[in-house]
């Protein structure tokens, strides 16, 4: 007798950029655990993520960490019935770690191995914070290195409204901290930061405000802060770091509100569905809780832990795929430029 869907057991595995993670699913909402192991503190004193580096440590924690999953789920390797892995977009060589880890397991134990676009995982992780939650819903996804609003019509069927035409969020985030001497990675810092300065202190620009244009671009506001901070100090003005942070915050936030609220409007929805590290930002959460109020929309977002990298997510949008026979086979490979136009509309 083949298992019951909604006991099926799936591992995840997530290896894209400087998490290494490991998770398993019983059917597409409970998760039984979630193993991430962060590499943070190794690439702190570079100011960001070394590949290299990070494909290395890979190397070295993937079958730990998978180990660790299935002994806190209270399993064994044979009870996984099919595996789930990123195989893009991120790092290359961080990529082929954990596709290898998975590639090698599905032919072992003989079990359906499943190809997960990372991006499309950071949406998933919200059923698991909210085991109510389904399509249709407007996802506005805010990562390290994407930001983009996409119309998330059932599970396997997304069309992608518009995204950033330069920097990422997360991106601008790290780089307005790099140069405020803000230790990696910088979102959070800035996050801190901003919860004690004035928002309104100085003026920072907000790209593409038109309206009906789903599009992004964060890089003209990340020169306008490195403008600002130059100029105050060749004038020898000291300035005032939280006033910054919370400013420049702003700017993106506002931005963000604003086309999420125009394209669920335009798409005639009413659940926003945040995902991705940026999520955890708690002036984000904020702003847009407060939206949903006025505005009359259901809000919803990850757990903190499945705001960021992790296996979890993986896991989920892995199941959802393979219920509609979305398999991989070993061939599979890294797509480190997998992007979000290659969502099936
Ligand atoms: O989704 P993620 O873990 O990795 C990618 O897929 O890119 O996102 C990482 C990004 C980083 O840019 C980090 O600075 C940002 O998410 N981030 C935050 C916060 N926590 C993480 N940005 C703003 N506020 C936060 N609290
Ligand atoms: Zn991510």
């Amino acid at each position: 007798m083949p298992e019951p869907e909604e006991n099926i057991l799936t591992l995840g595995i997530e290896s894209s950029c400087d998490e290494t993670a490991a998770a398993v699913l019983r059917g597409g909402r409970v998760l039984l655990s979630n193993i991430i192991s962060t590499q943070i503190p190794v690439h702190r004193k570079y100011g960001g993520v070394v590949p290299e580096i990070a494909s290395r440590r890979h190397i070295v924690n993937v079958i730990p960490v998978i180990e660790e999953a299935l002994q806190q789920a209270d399993i064994e390797l044979n009870d996984i019935k099919q595996i789930a892995v990123t195989y893009g977009p991120g790092l290359v060589g961080a990529l082929l770690v954990g596709i290898s880890a998975a590639k090698a397991l599905a032919f072992a134990l003989d079990v359906p191995l499943i190809g997960v676009n990372h991006l499309e995982g950071h949406i998933f992780a919200n059923f698991l914070s909210h085991t109510e939650l389904v399509p249709p819903f407007m996802a506005l996804v805010v990562s390290g290195g994407h930001t983009a609003l996409i119309h998330v019509k059932d599970y396997n069927h997304f069309t992608l409204m518009g995204q950033t035409r330069d920097d990422a969020a997360g991106e601008a985030f790290d780089k307005v901290a790099r140069v405020m001497a803000l230790p990696y990675p910088g979102g959070p810092e800035i996050d801190r930061l901003a919860a004690k300065g004035d928002e309104n202190a100085i003026d920072f620009p907000q790209a593409l405000r038109e309206k009906r244009n789903y599009e992004f671009s964060f890089s003209g506001l990340k020169s306008a802060v490195l403008n600002y901070l130059n100029e105050m100090k060749m004038k020898r003005v000291t300035v005032n770091p939280a006033n910054v942070a919370a400013s420049f915050q702003k700017a993106v936030i506002e931005v963000l509100t604003q086309k999420a609220l125009e394209a669920l409007s335009e798409a005639k929805l009413d659940k926003l569905v945040l995902a991705g590290g940026v999520a955890a930002n708690s002036a984000l959460e904020q702003r847009l809780r407060e939206a949903a109020e006025t505005h009359g929309f259901h809000f919803y977002y990850p757990n903190k832990v499945l705001c960021t990298d992790n296996a979890a997510m993986i896991a989920c949008r892995g199941y959802y795929q393979s219920r509609i026979g979305m398999f991989s086979d070993l061939r599979l490979n890294a797509v480190p430029g997998l992007s979000l136009m290659d969502v099936k509309a």
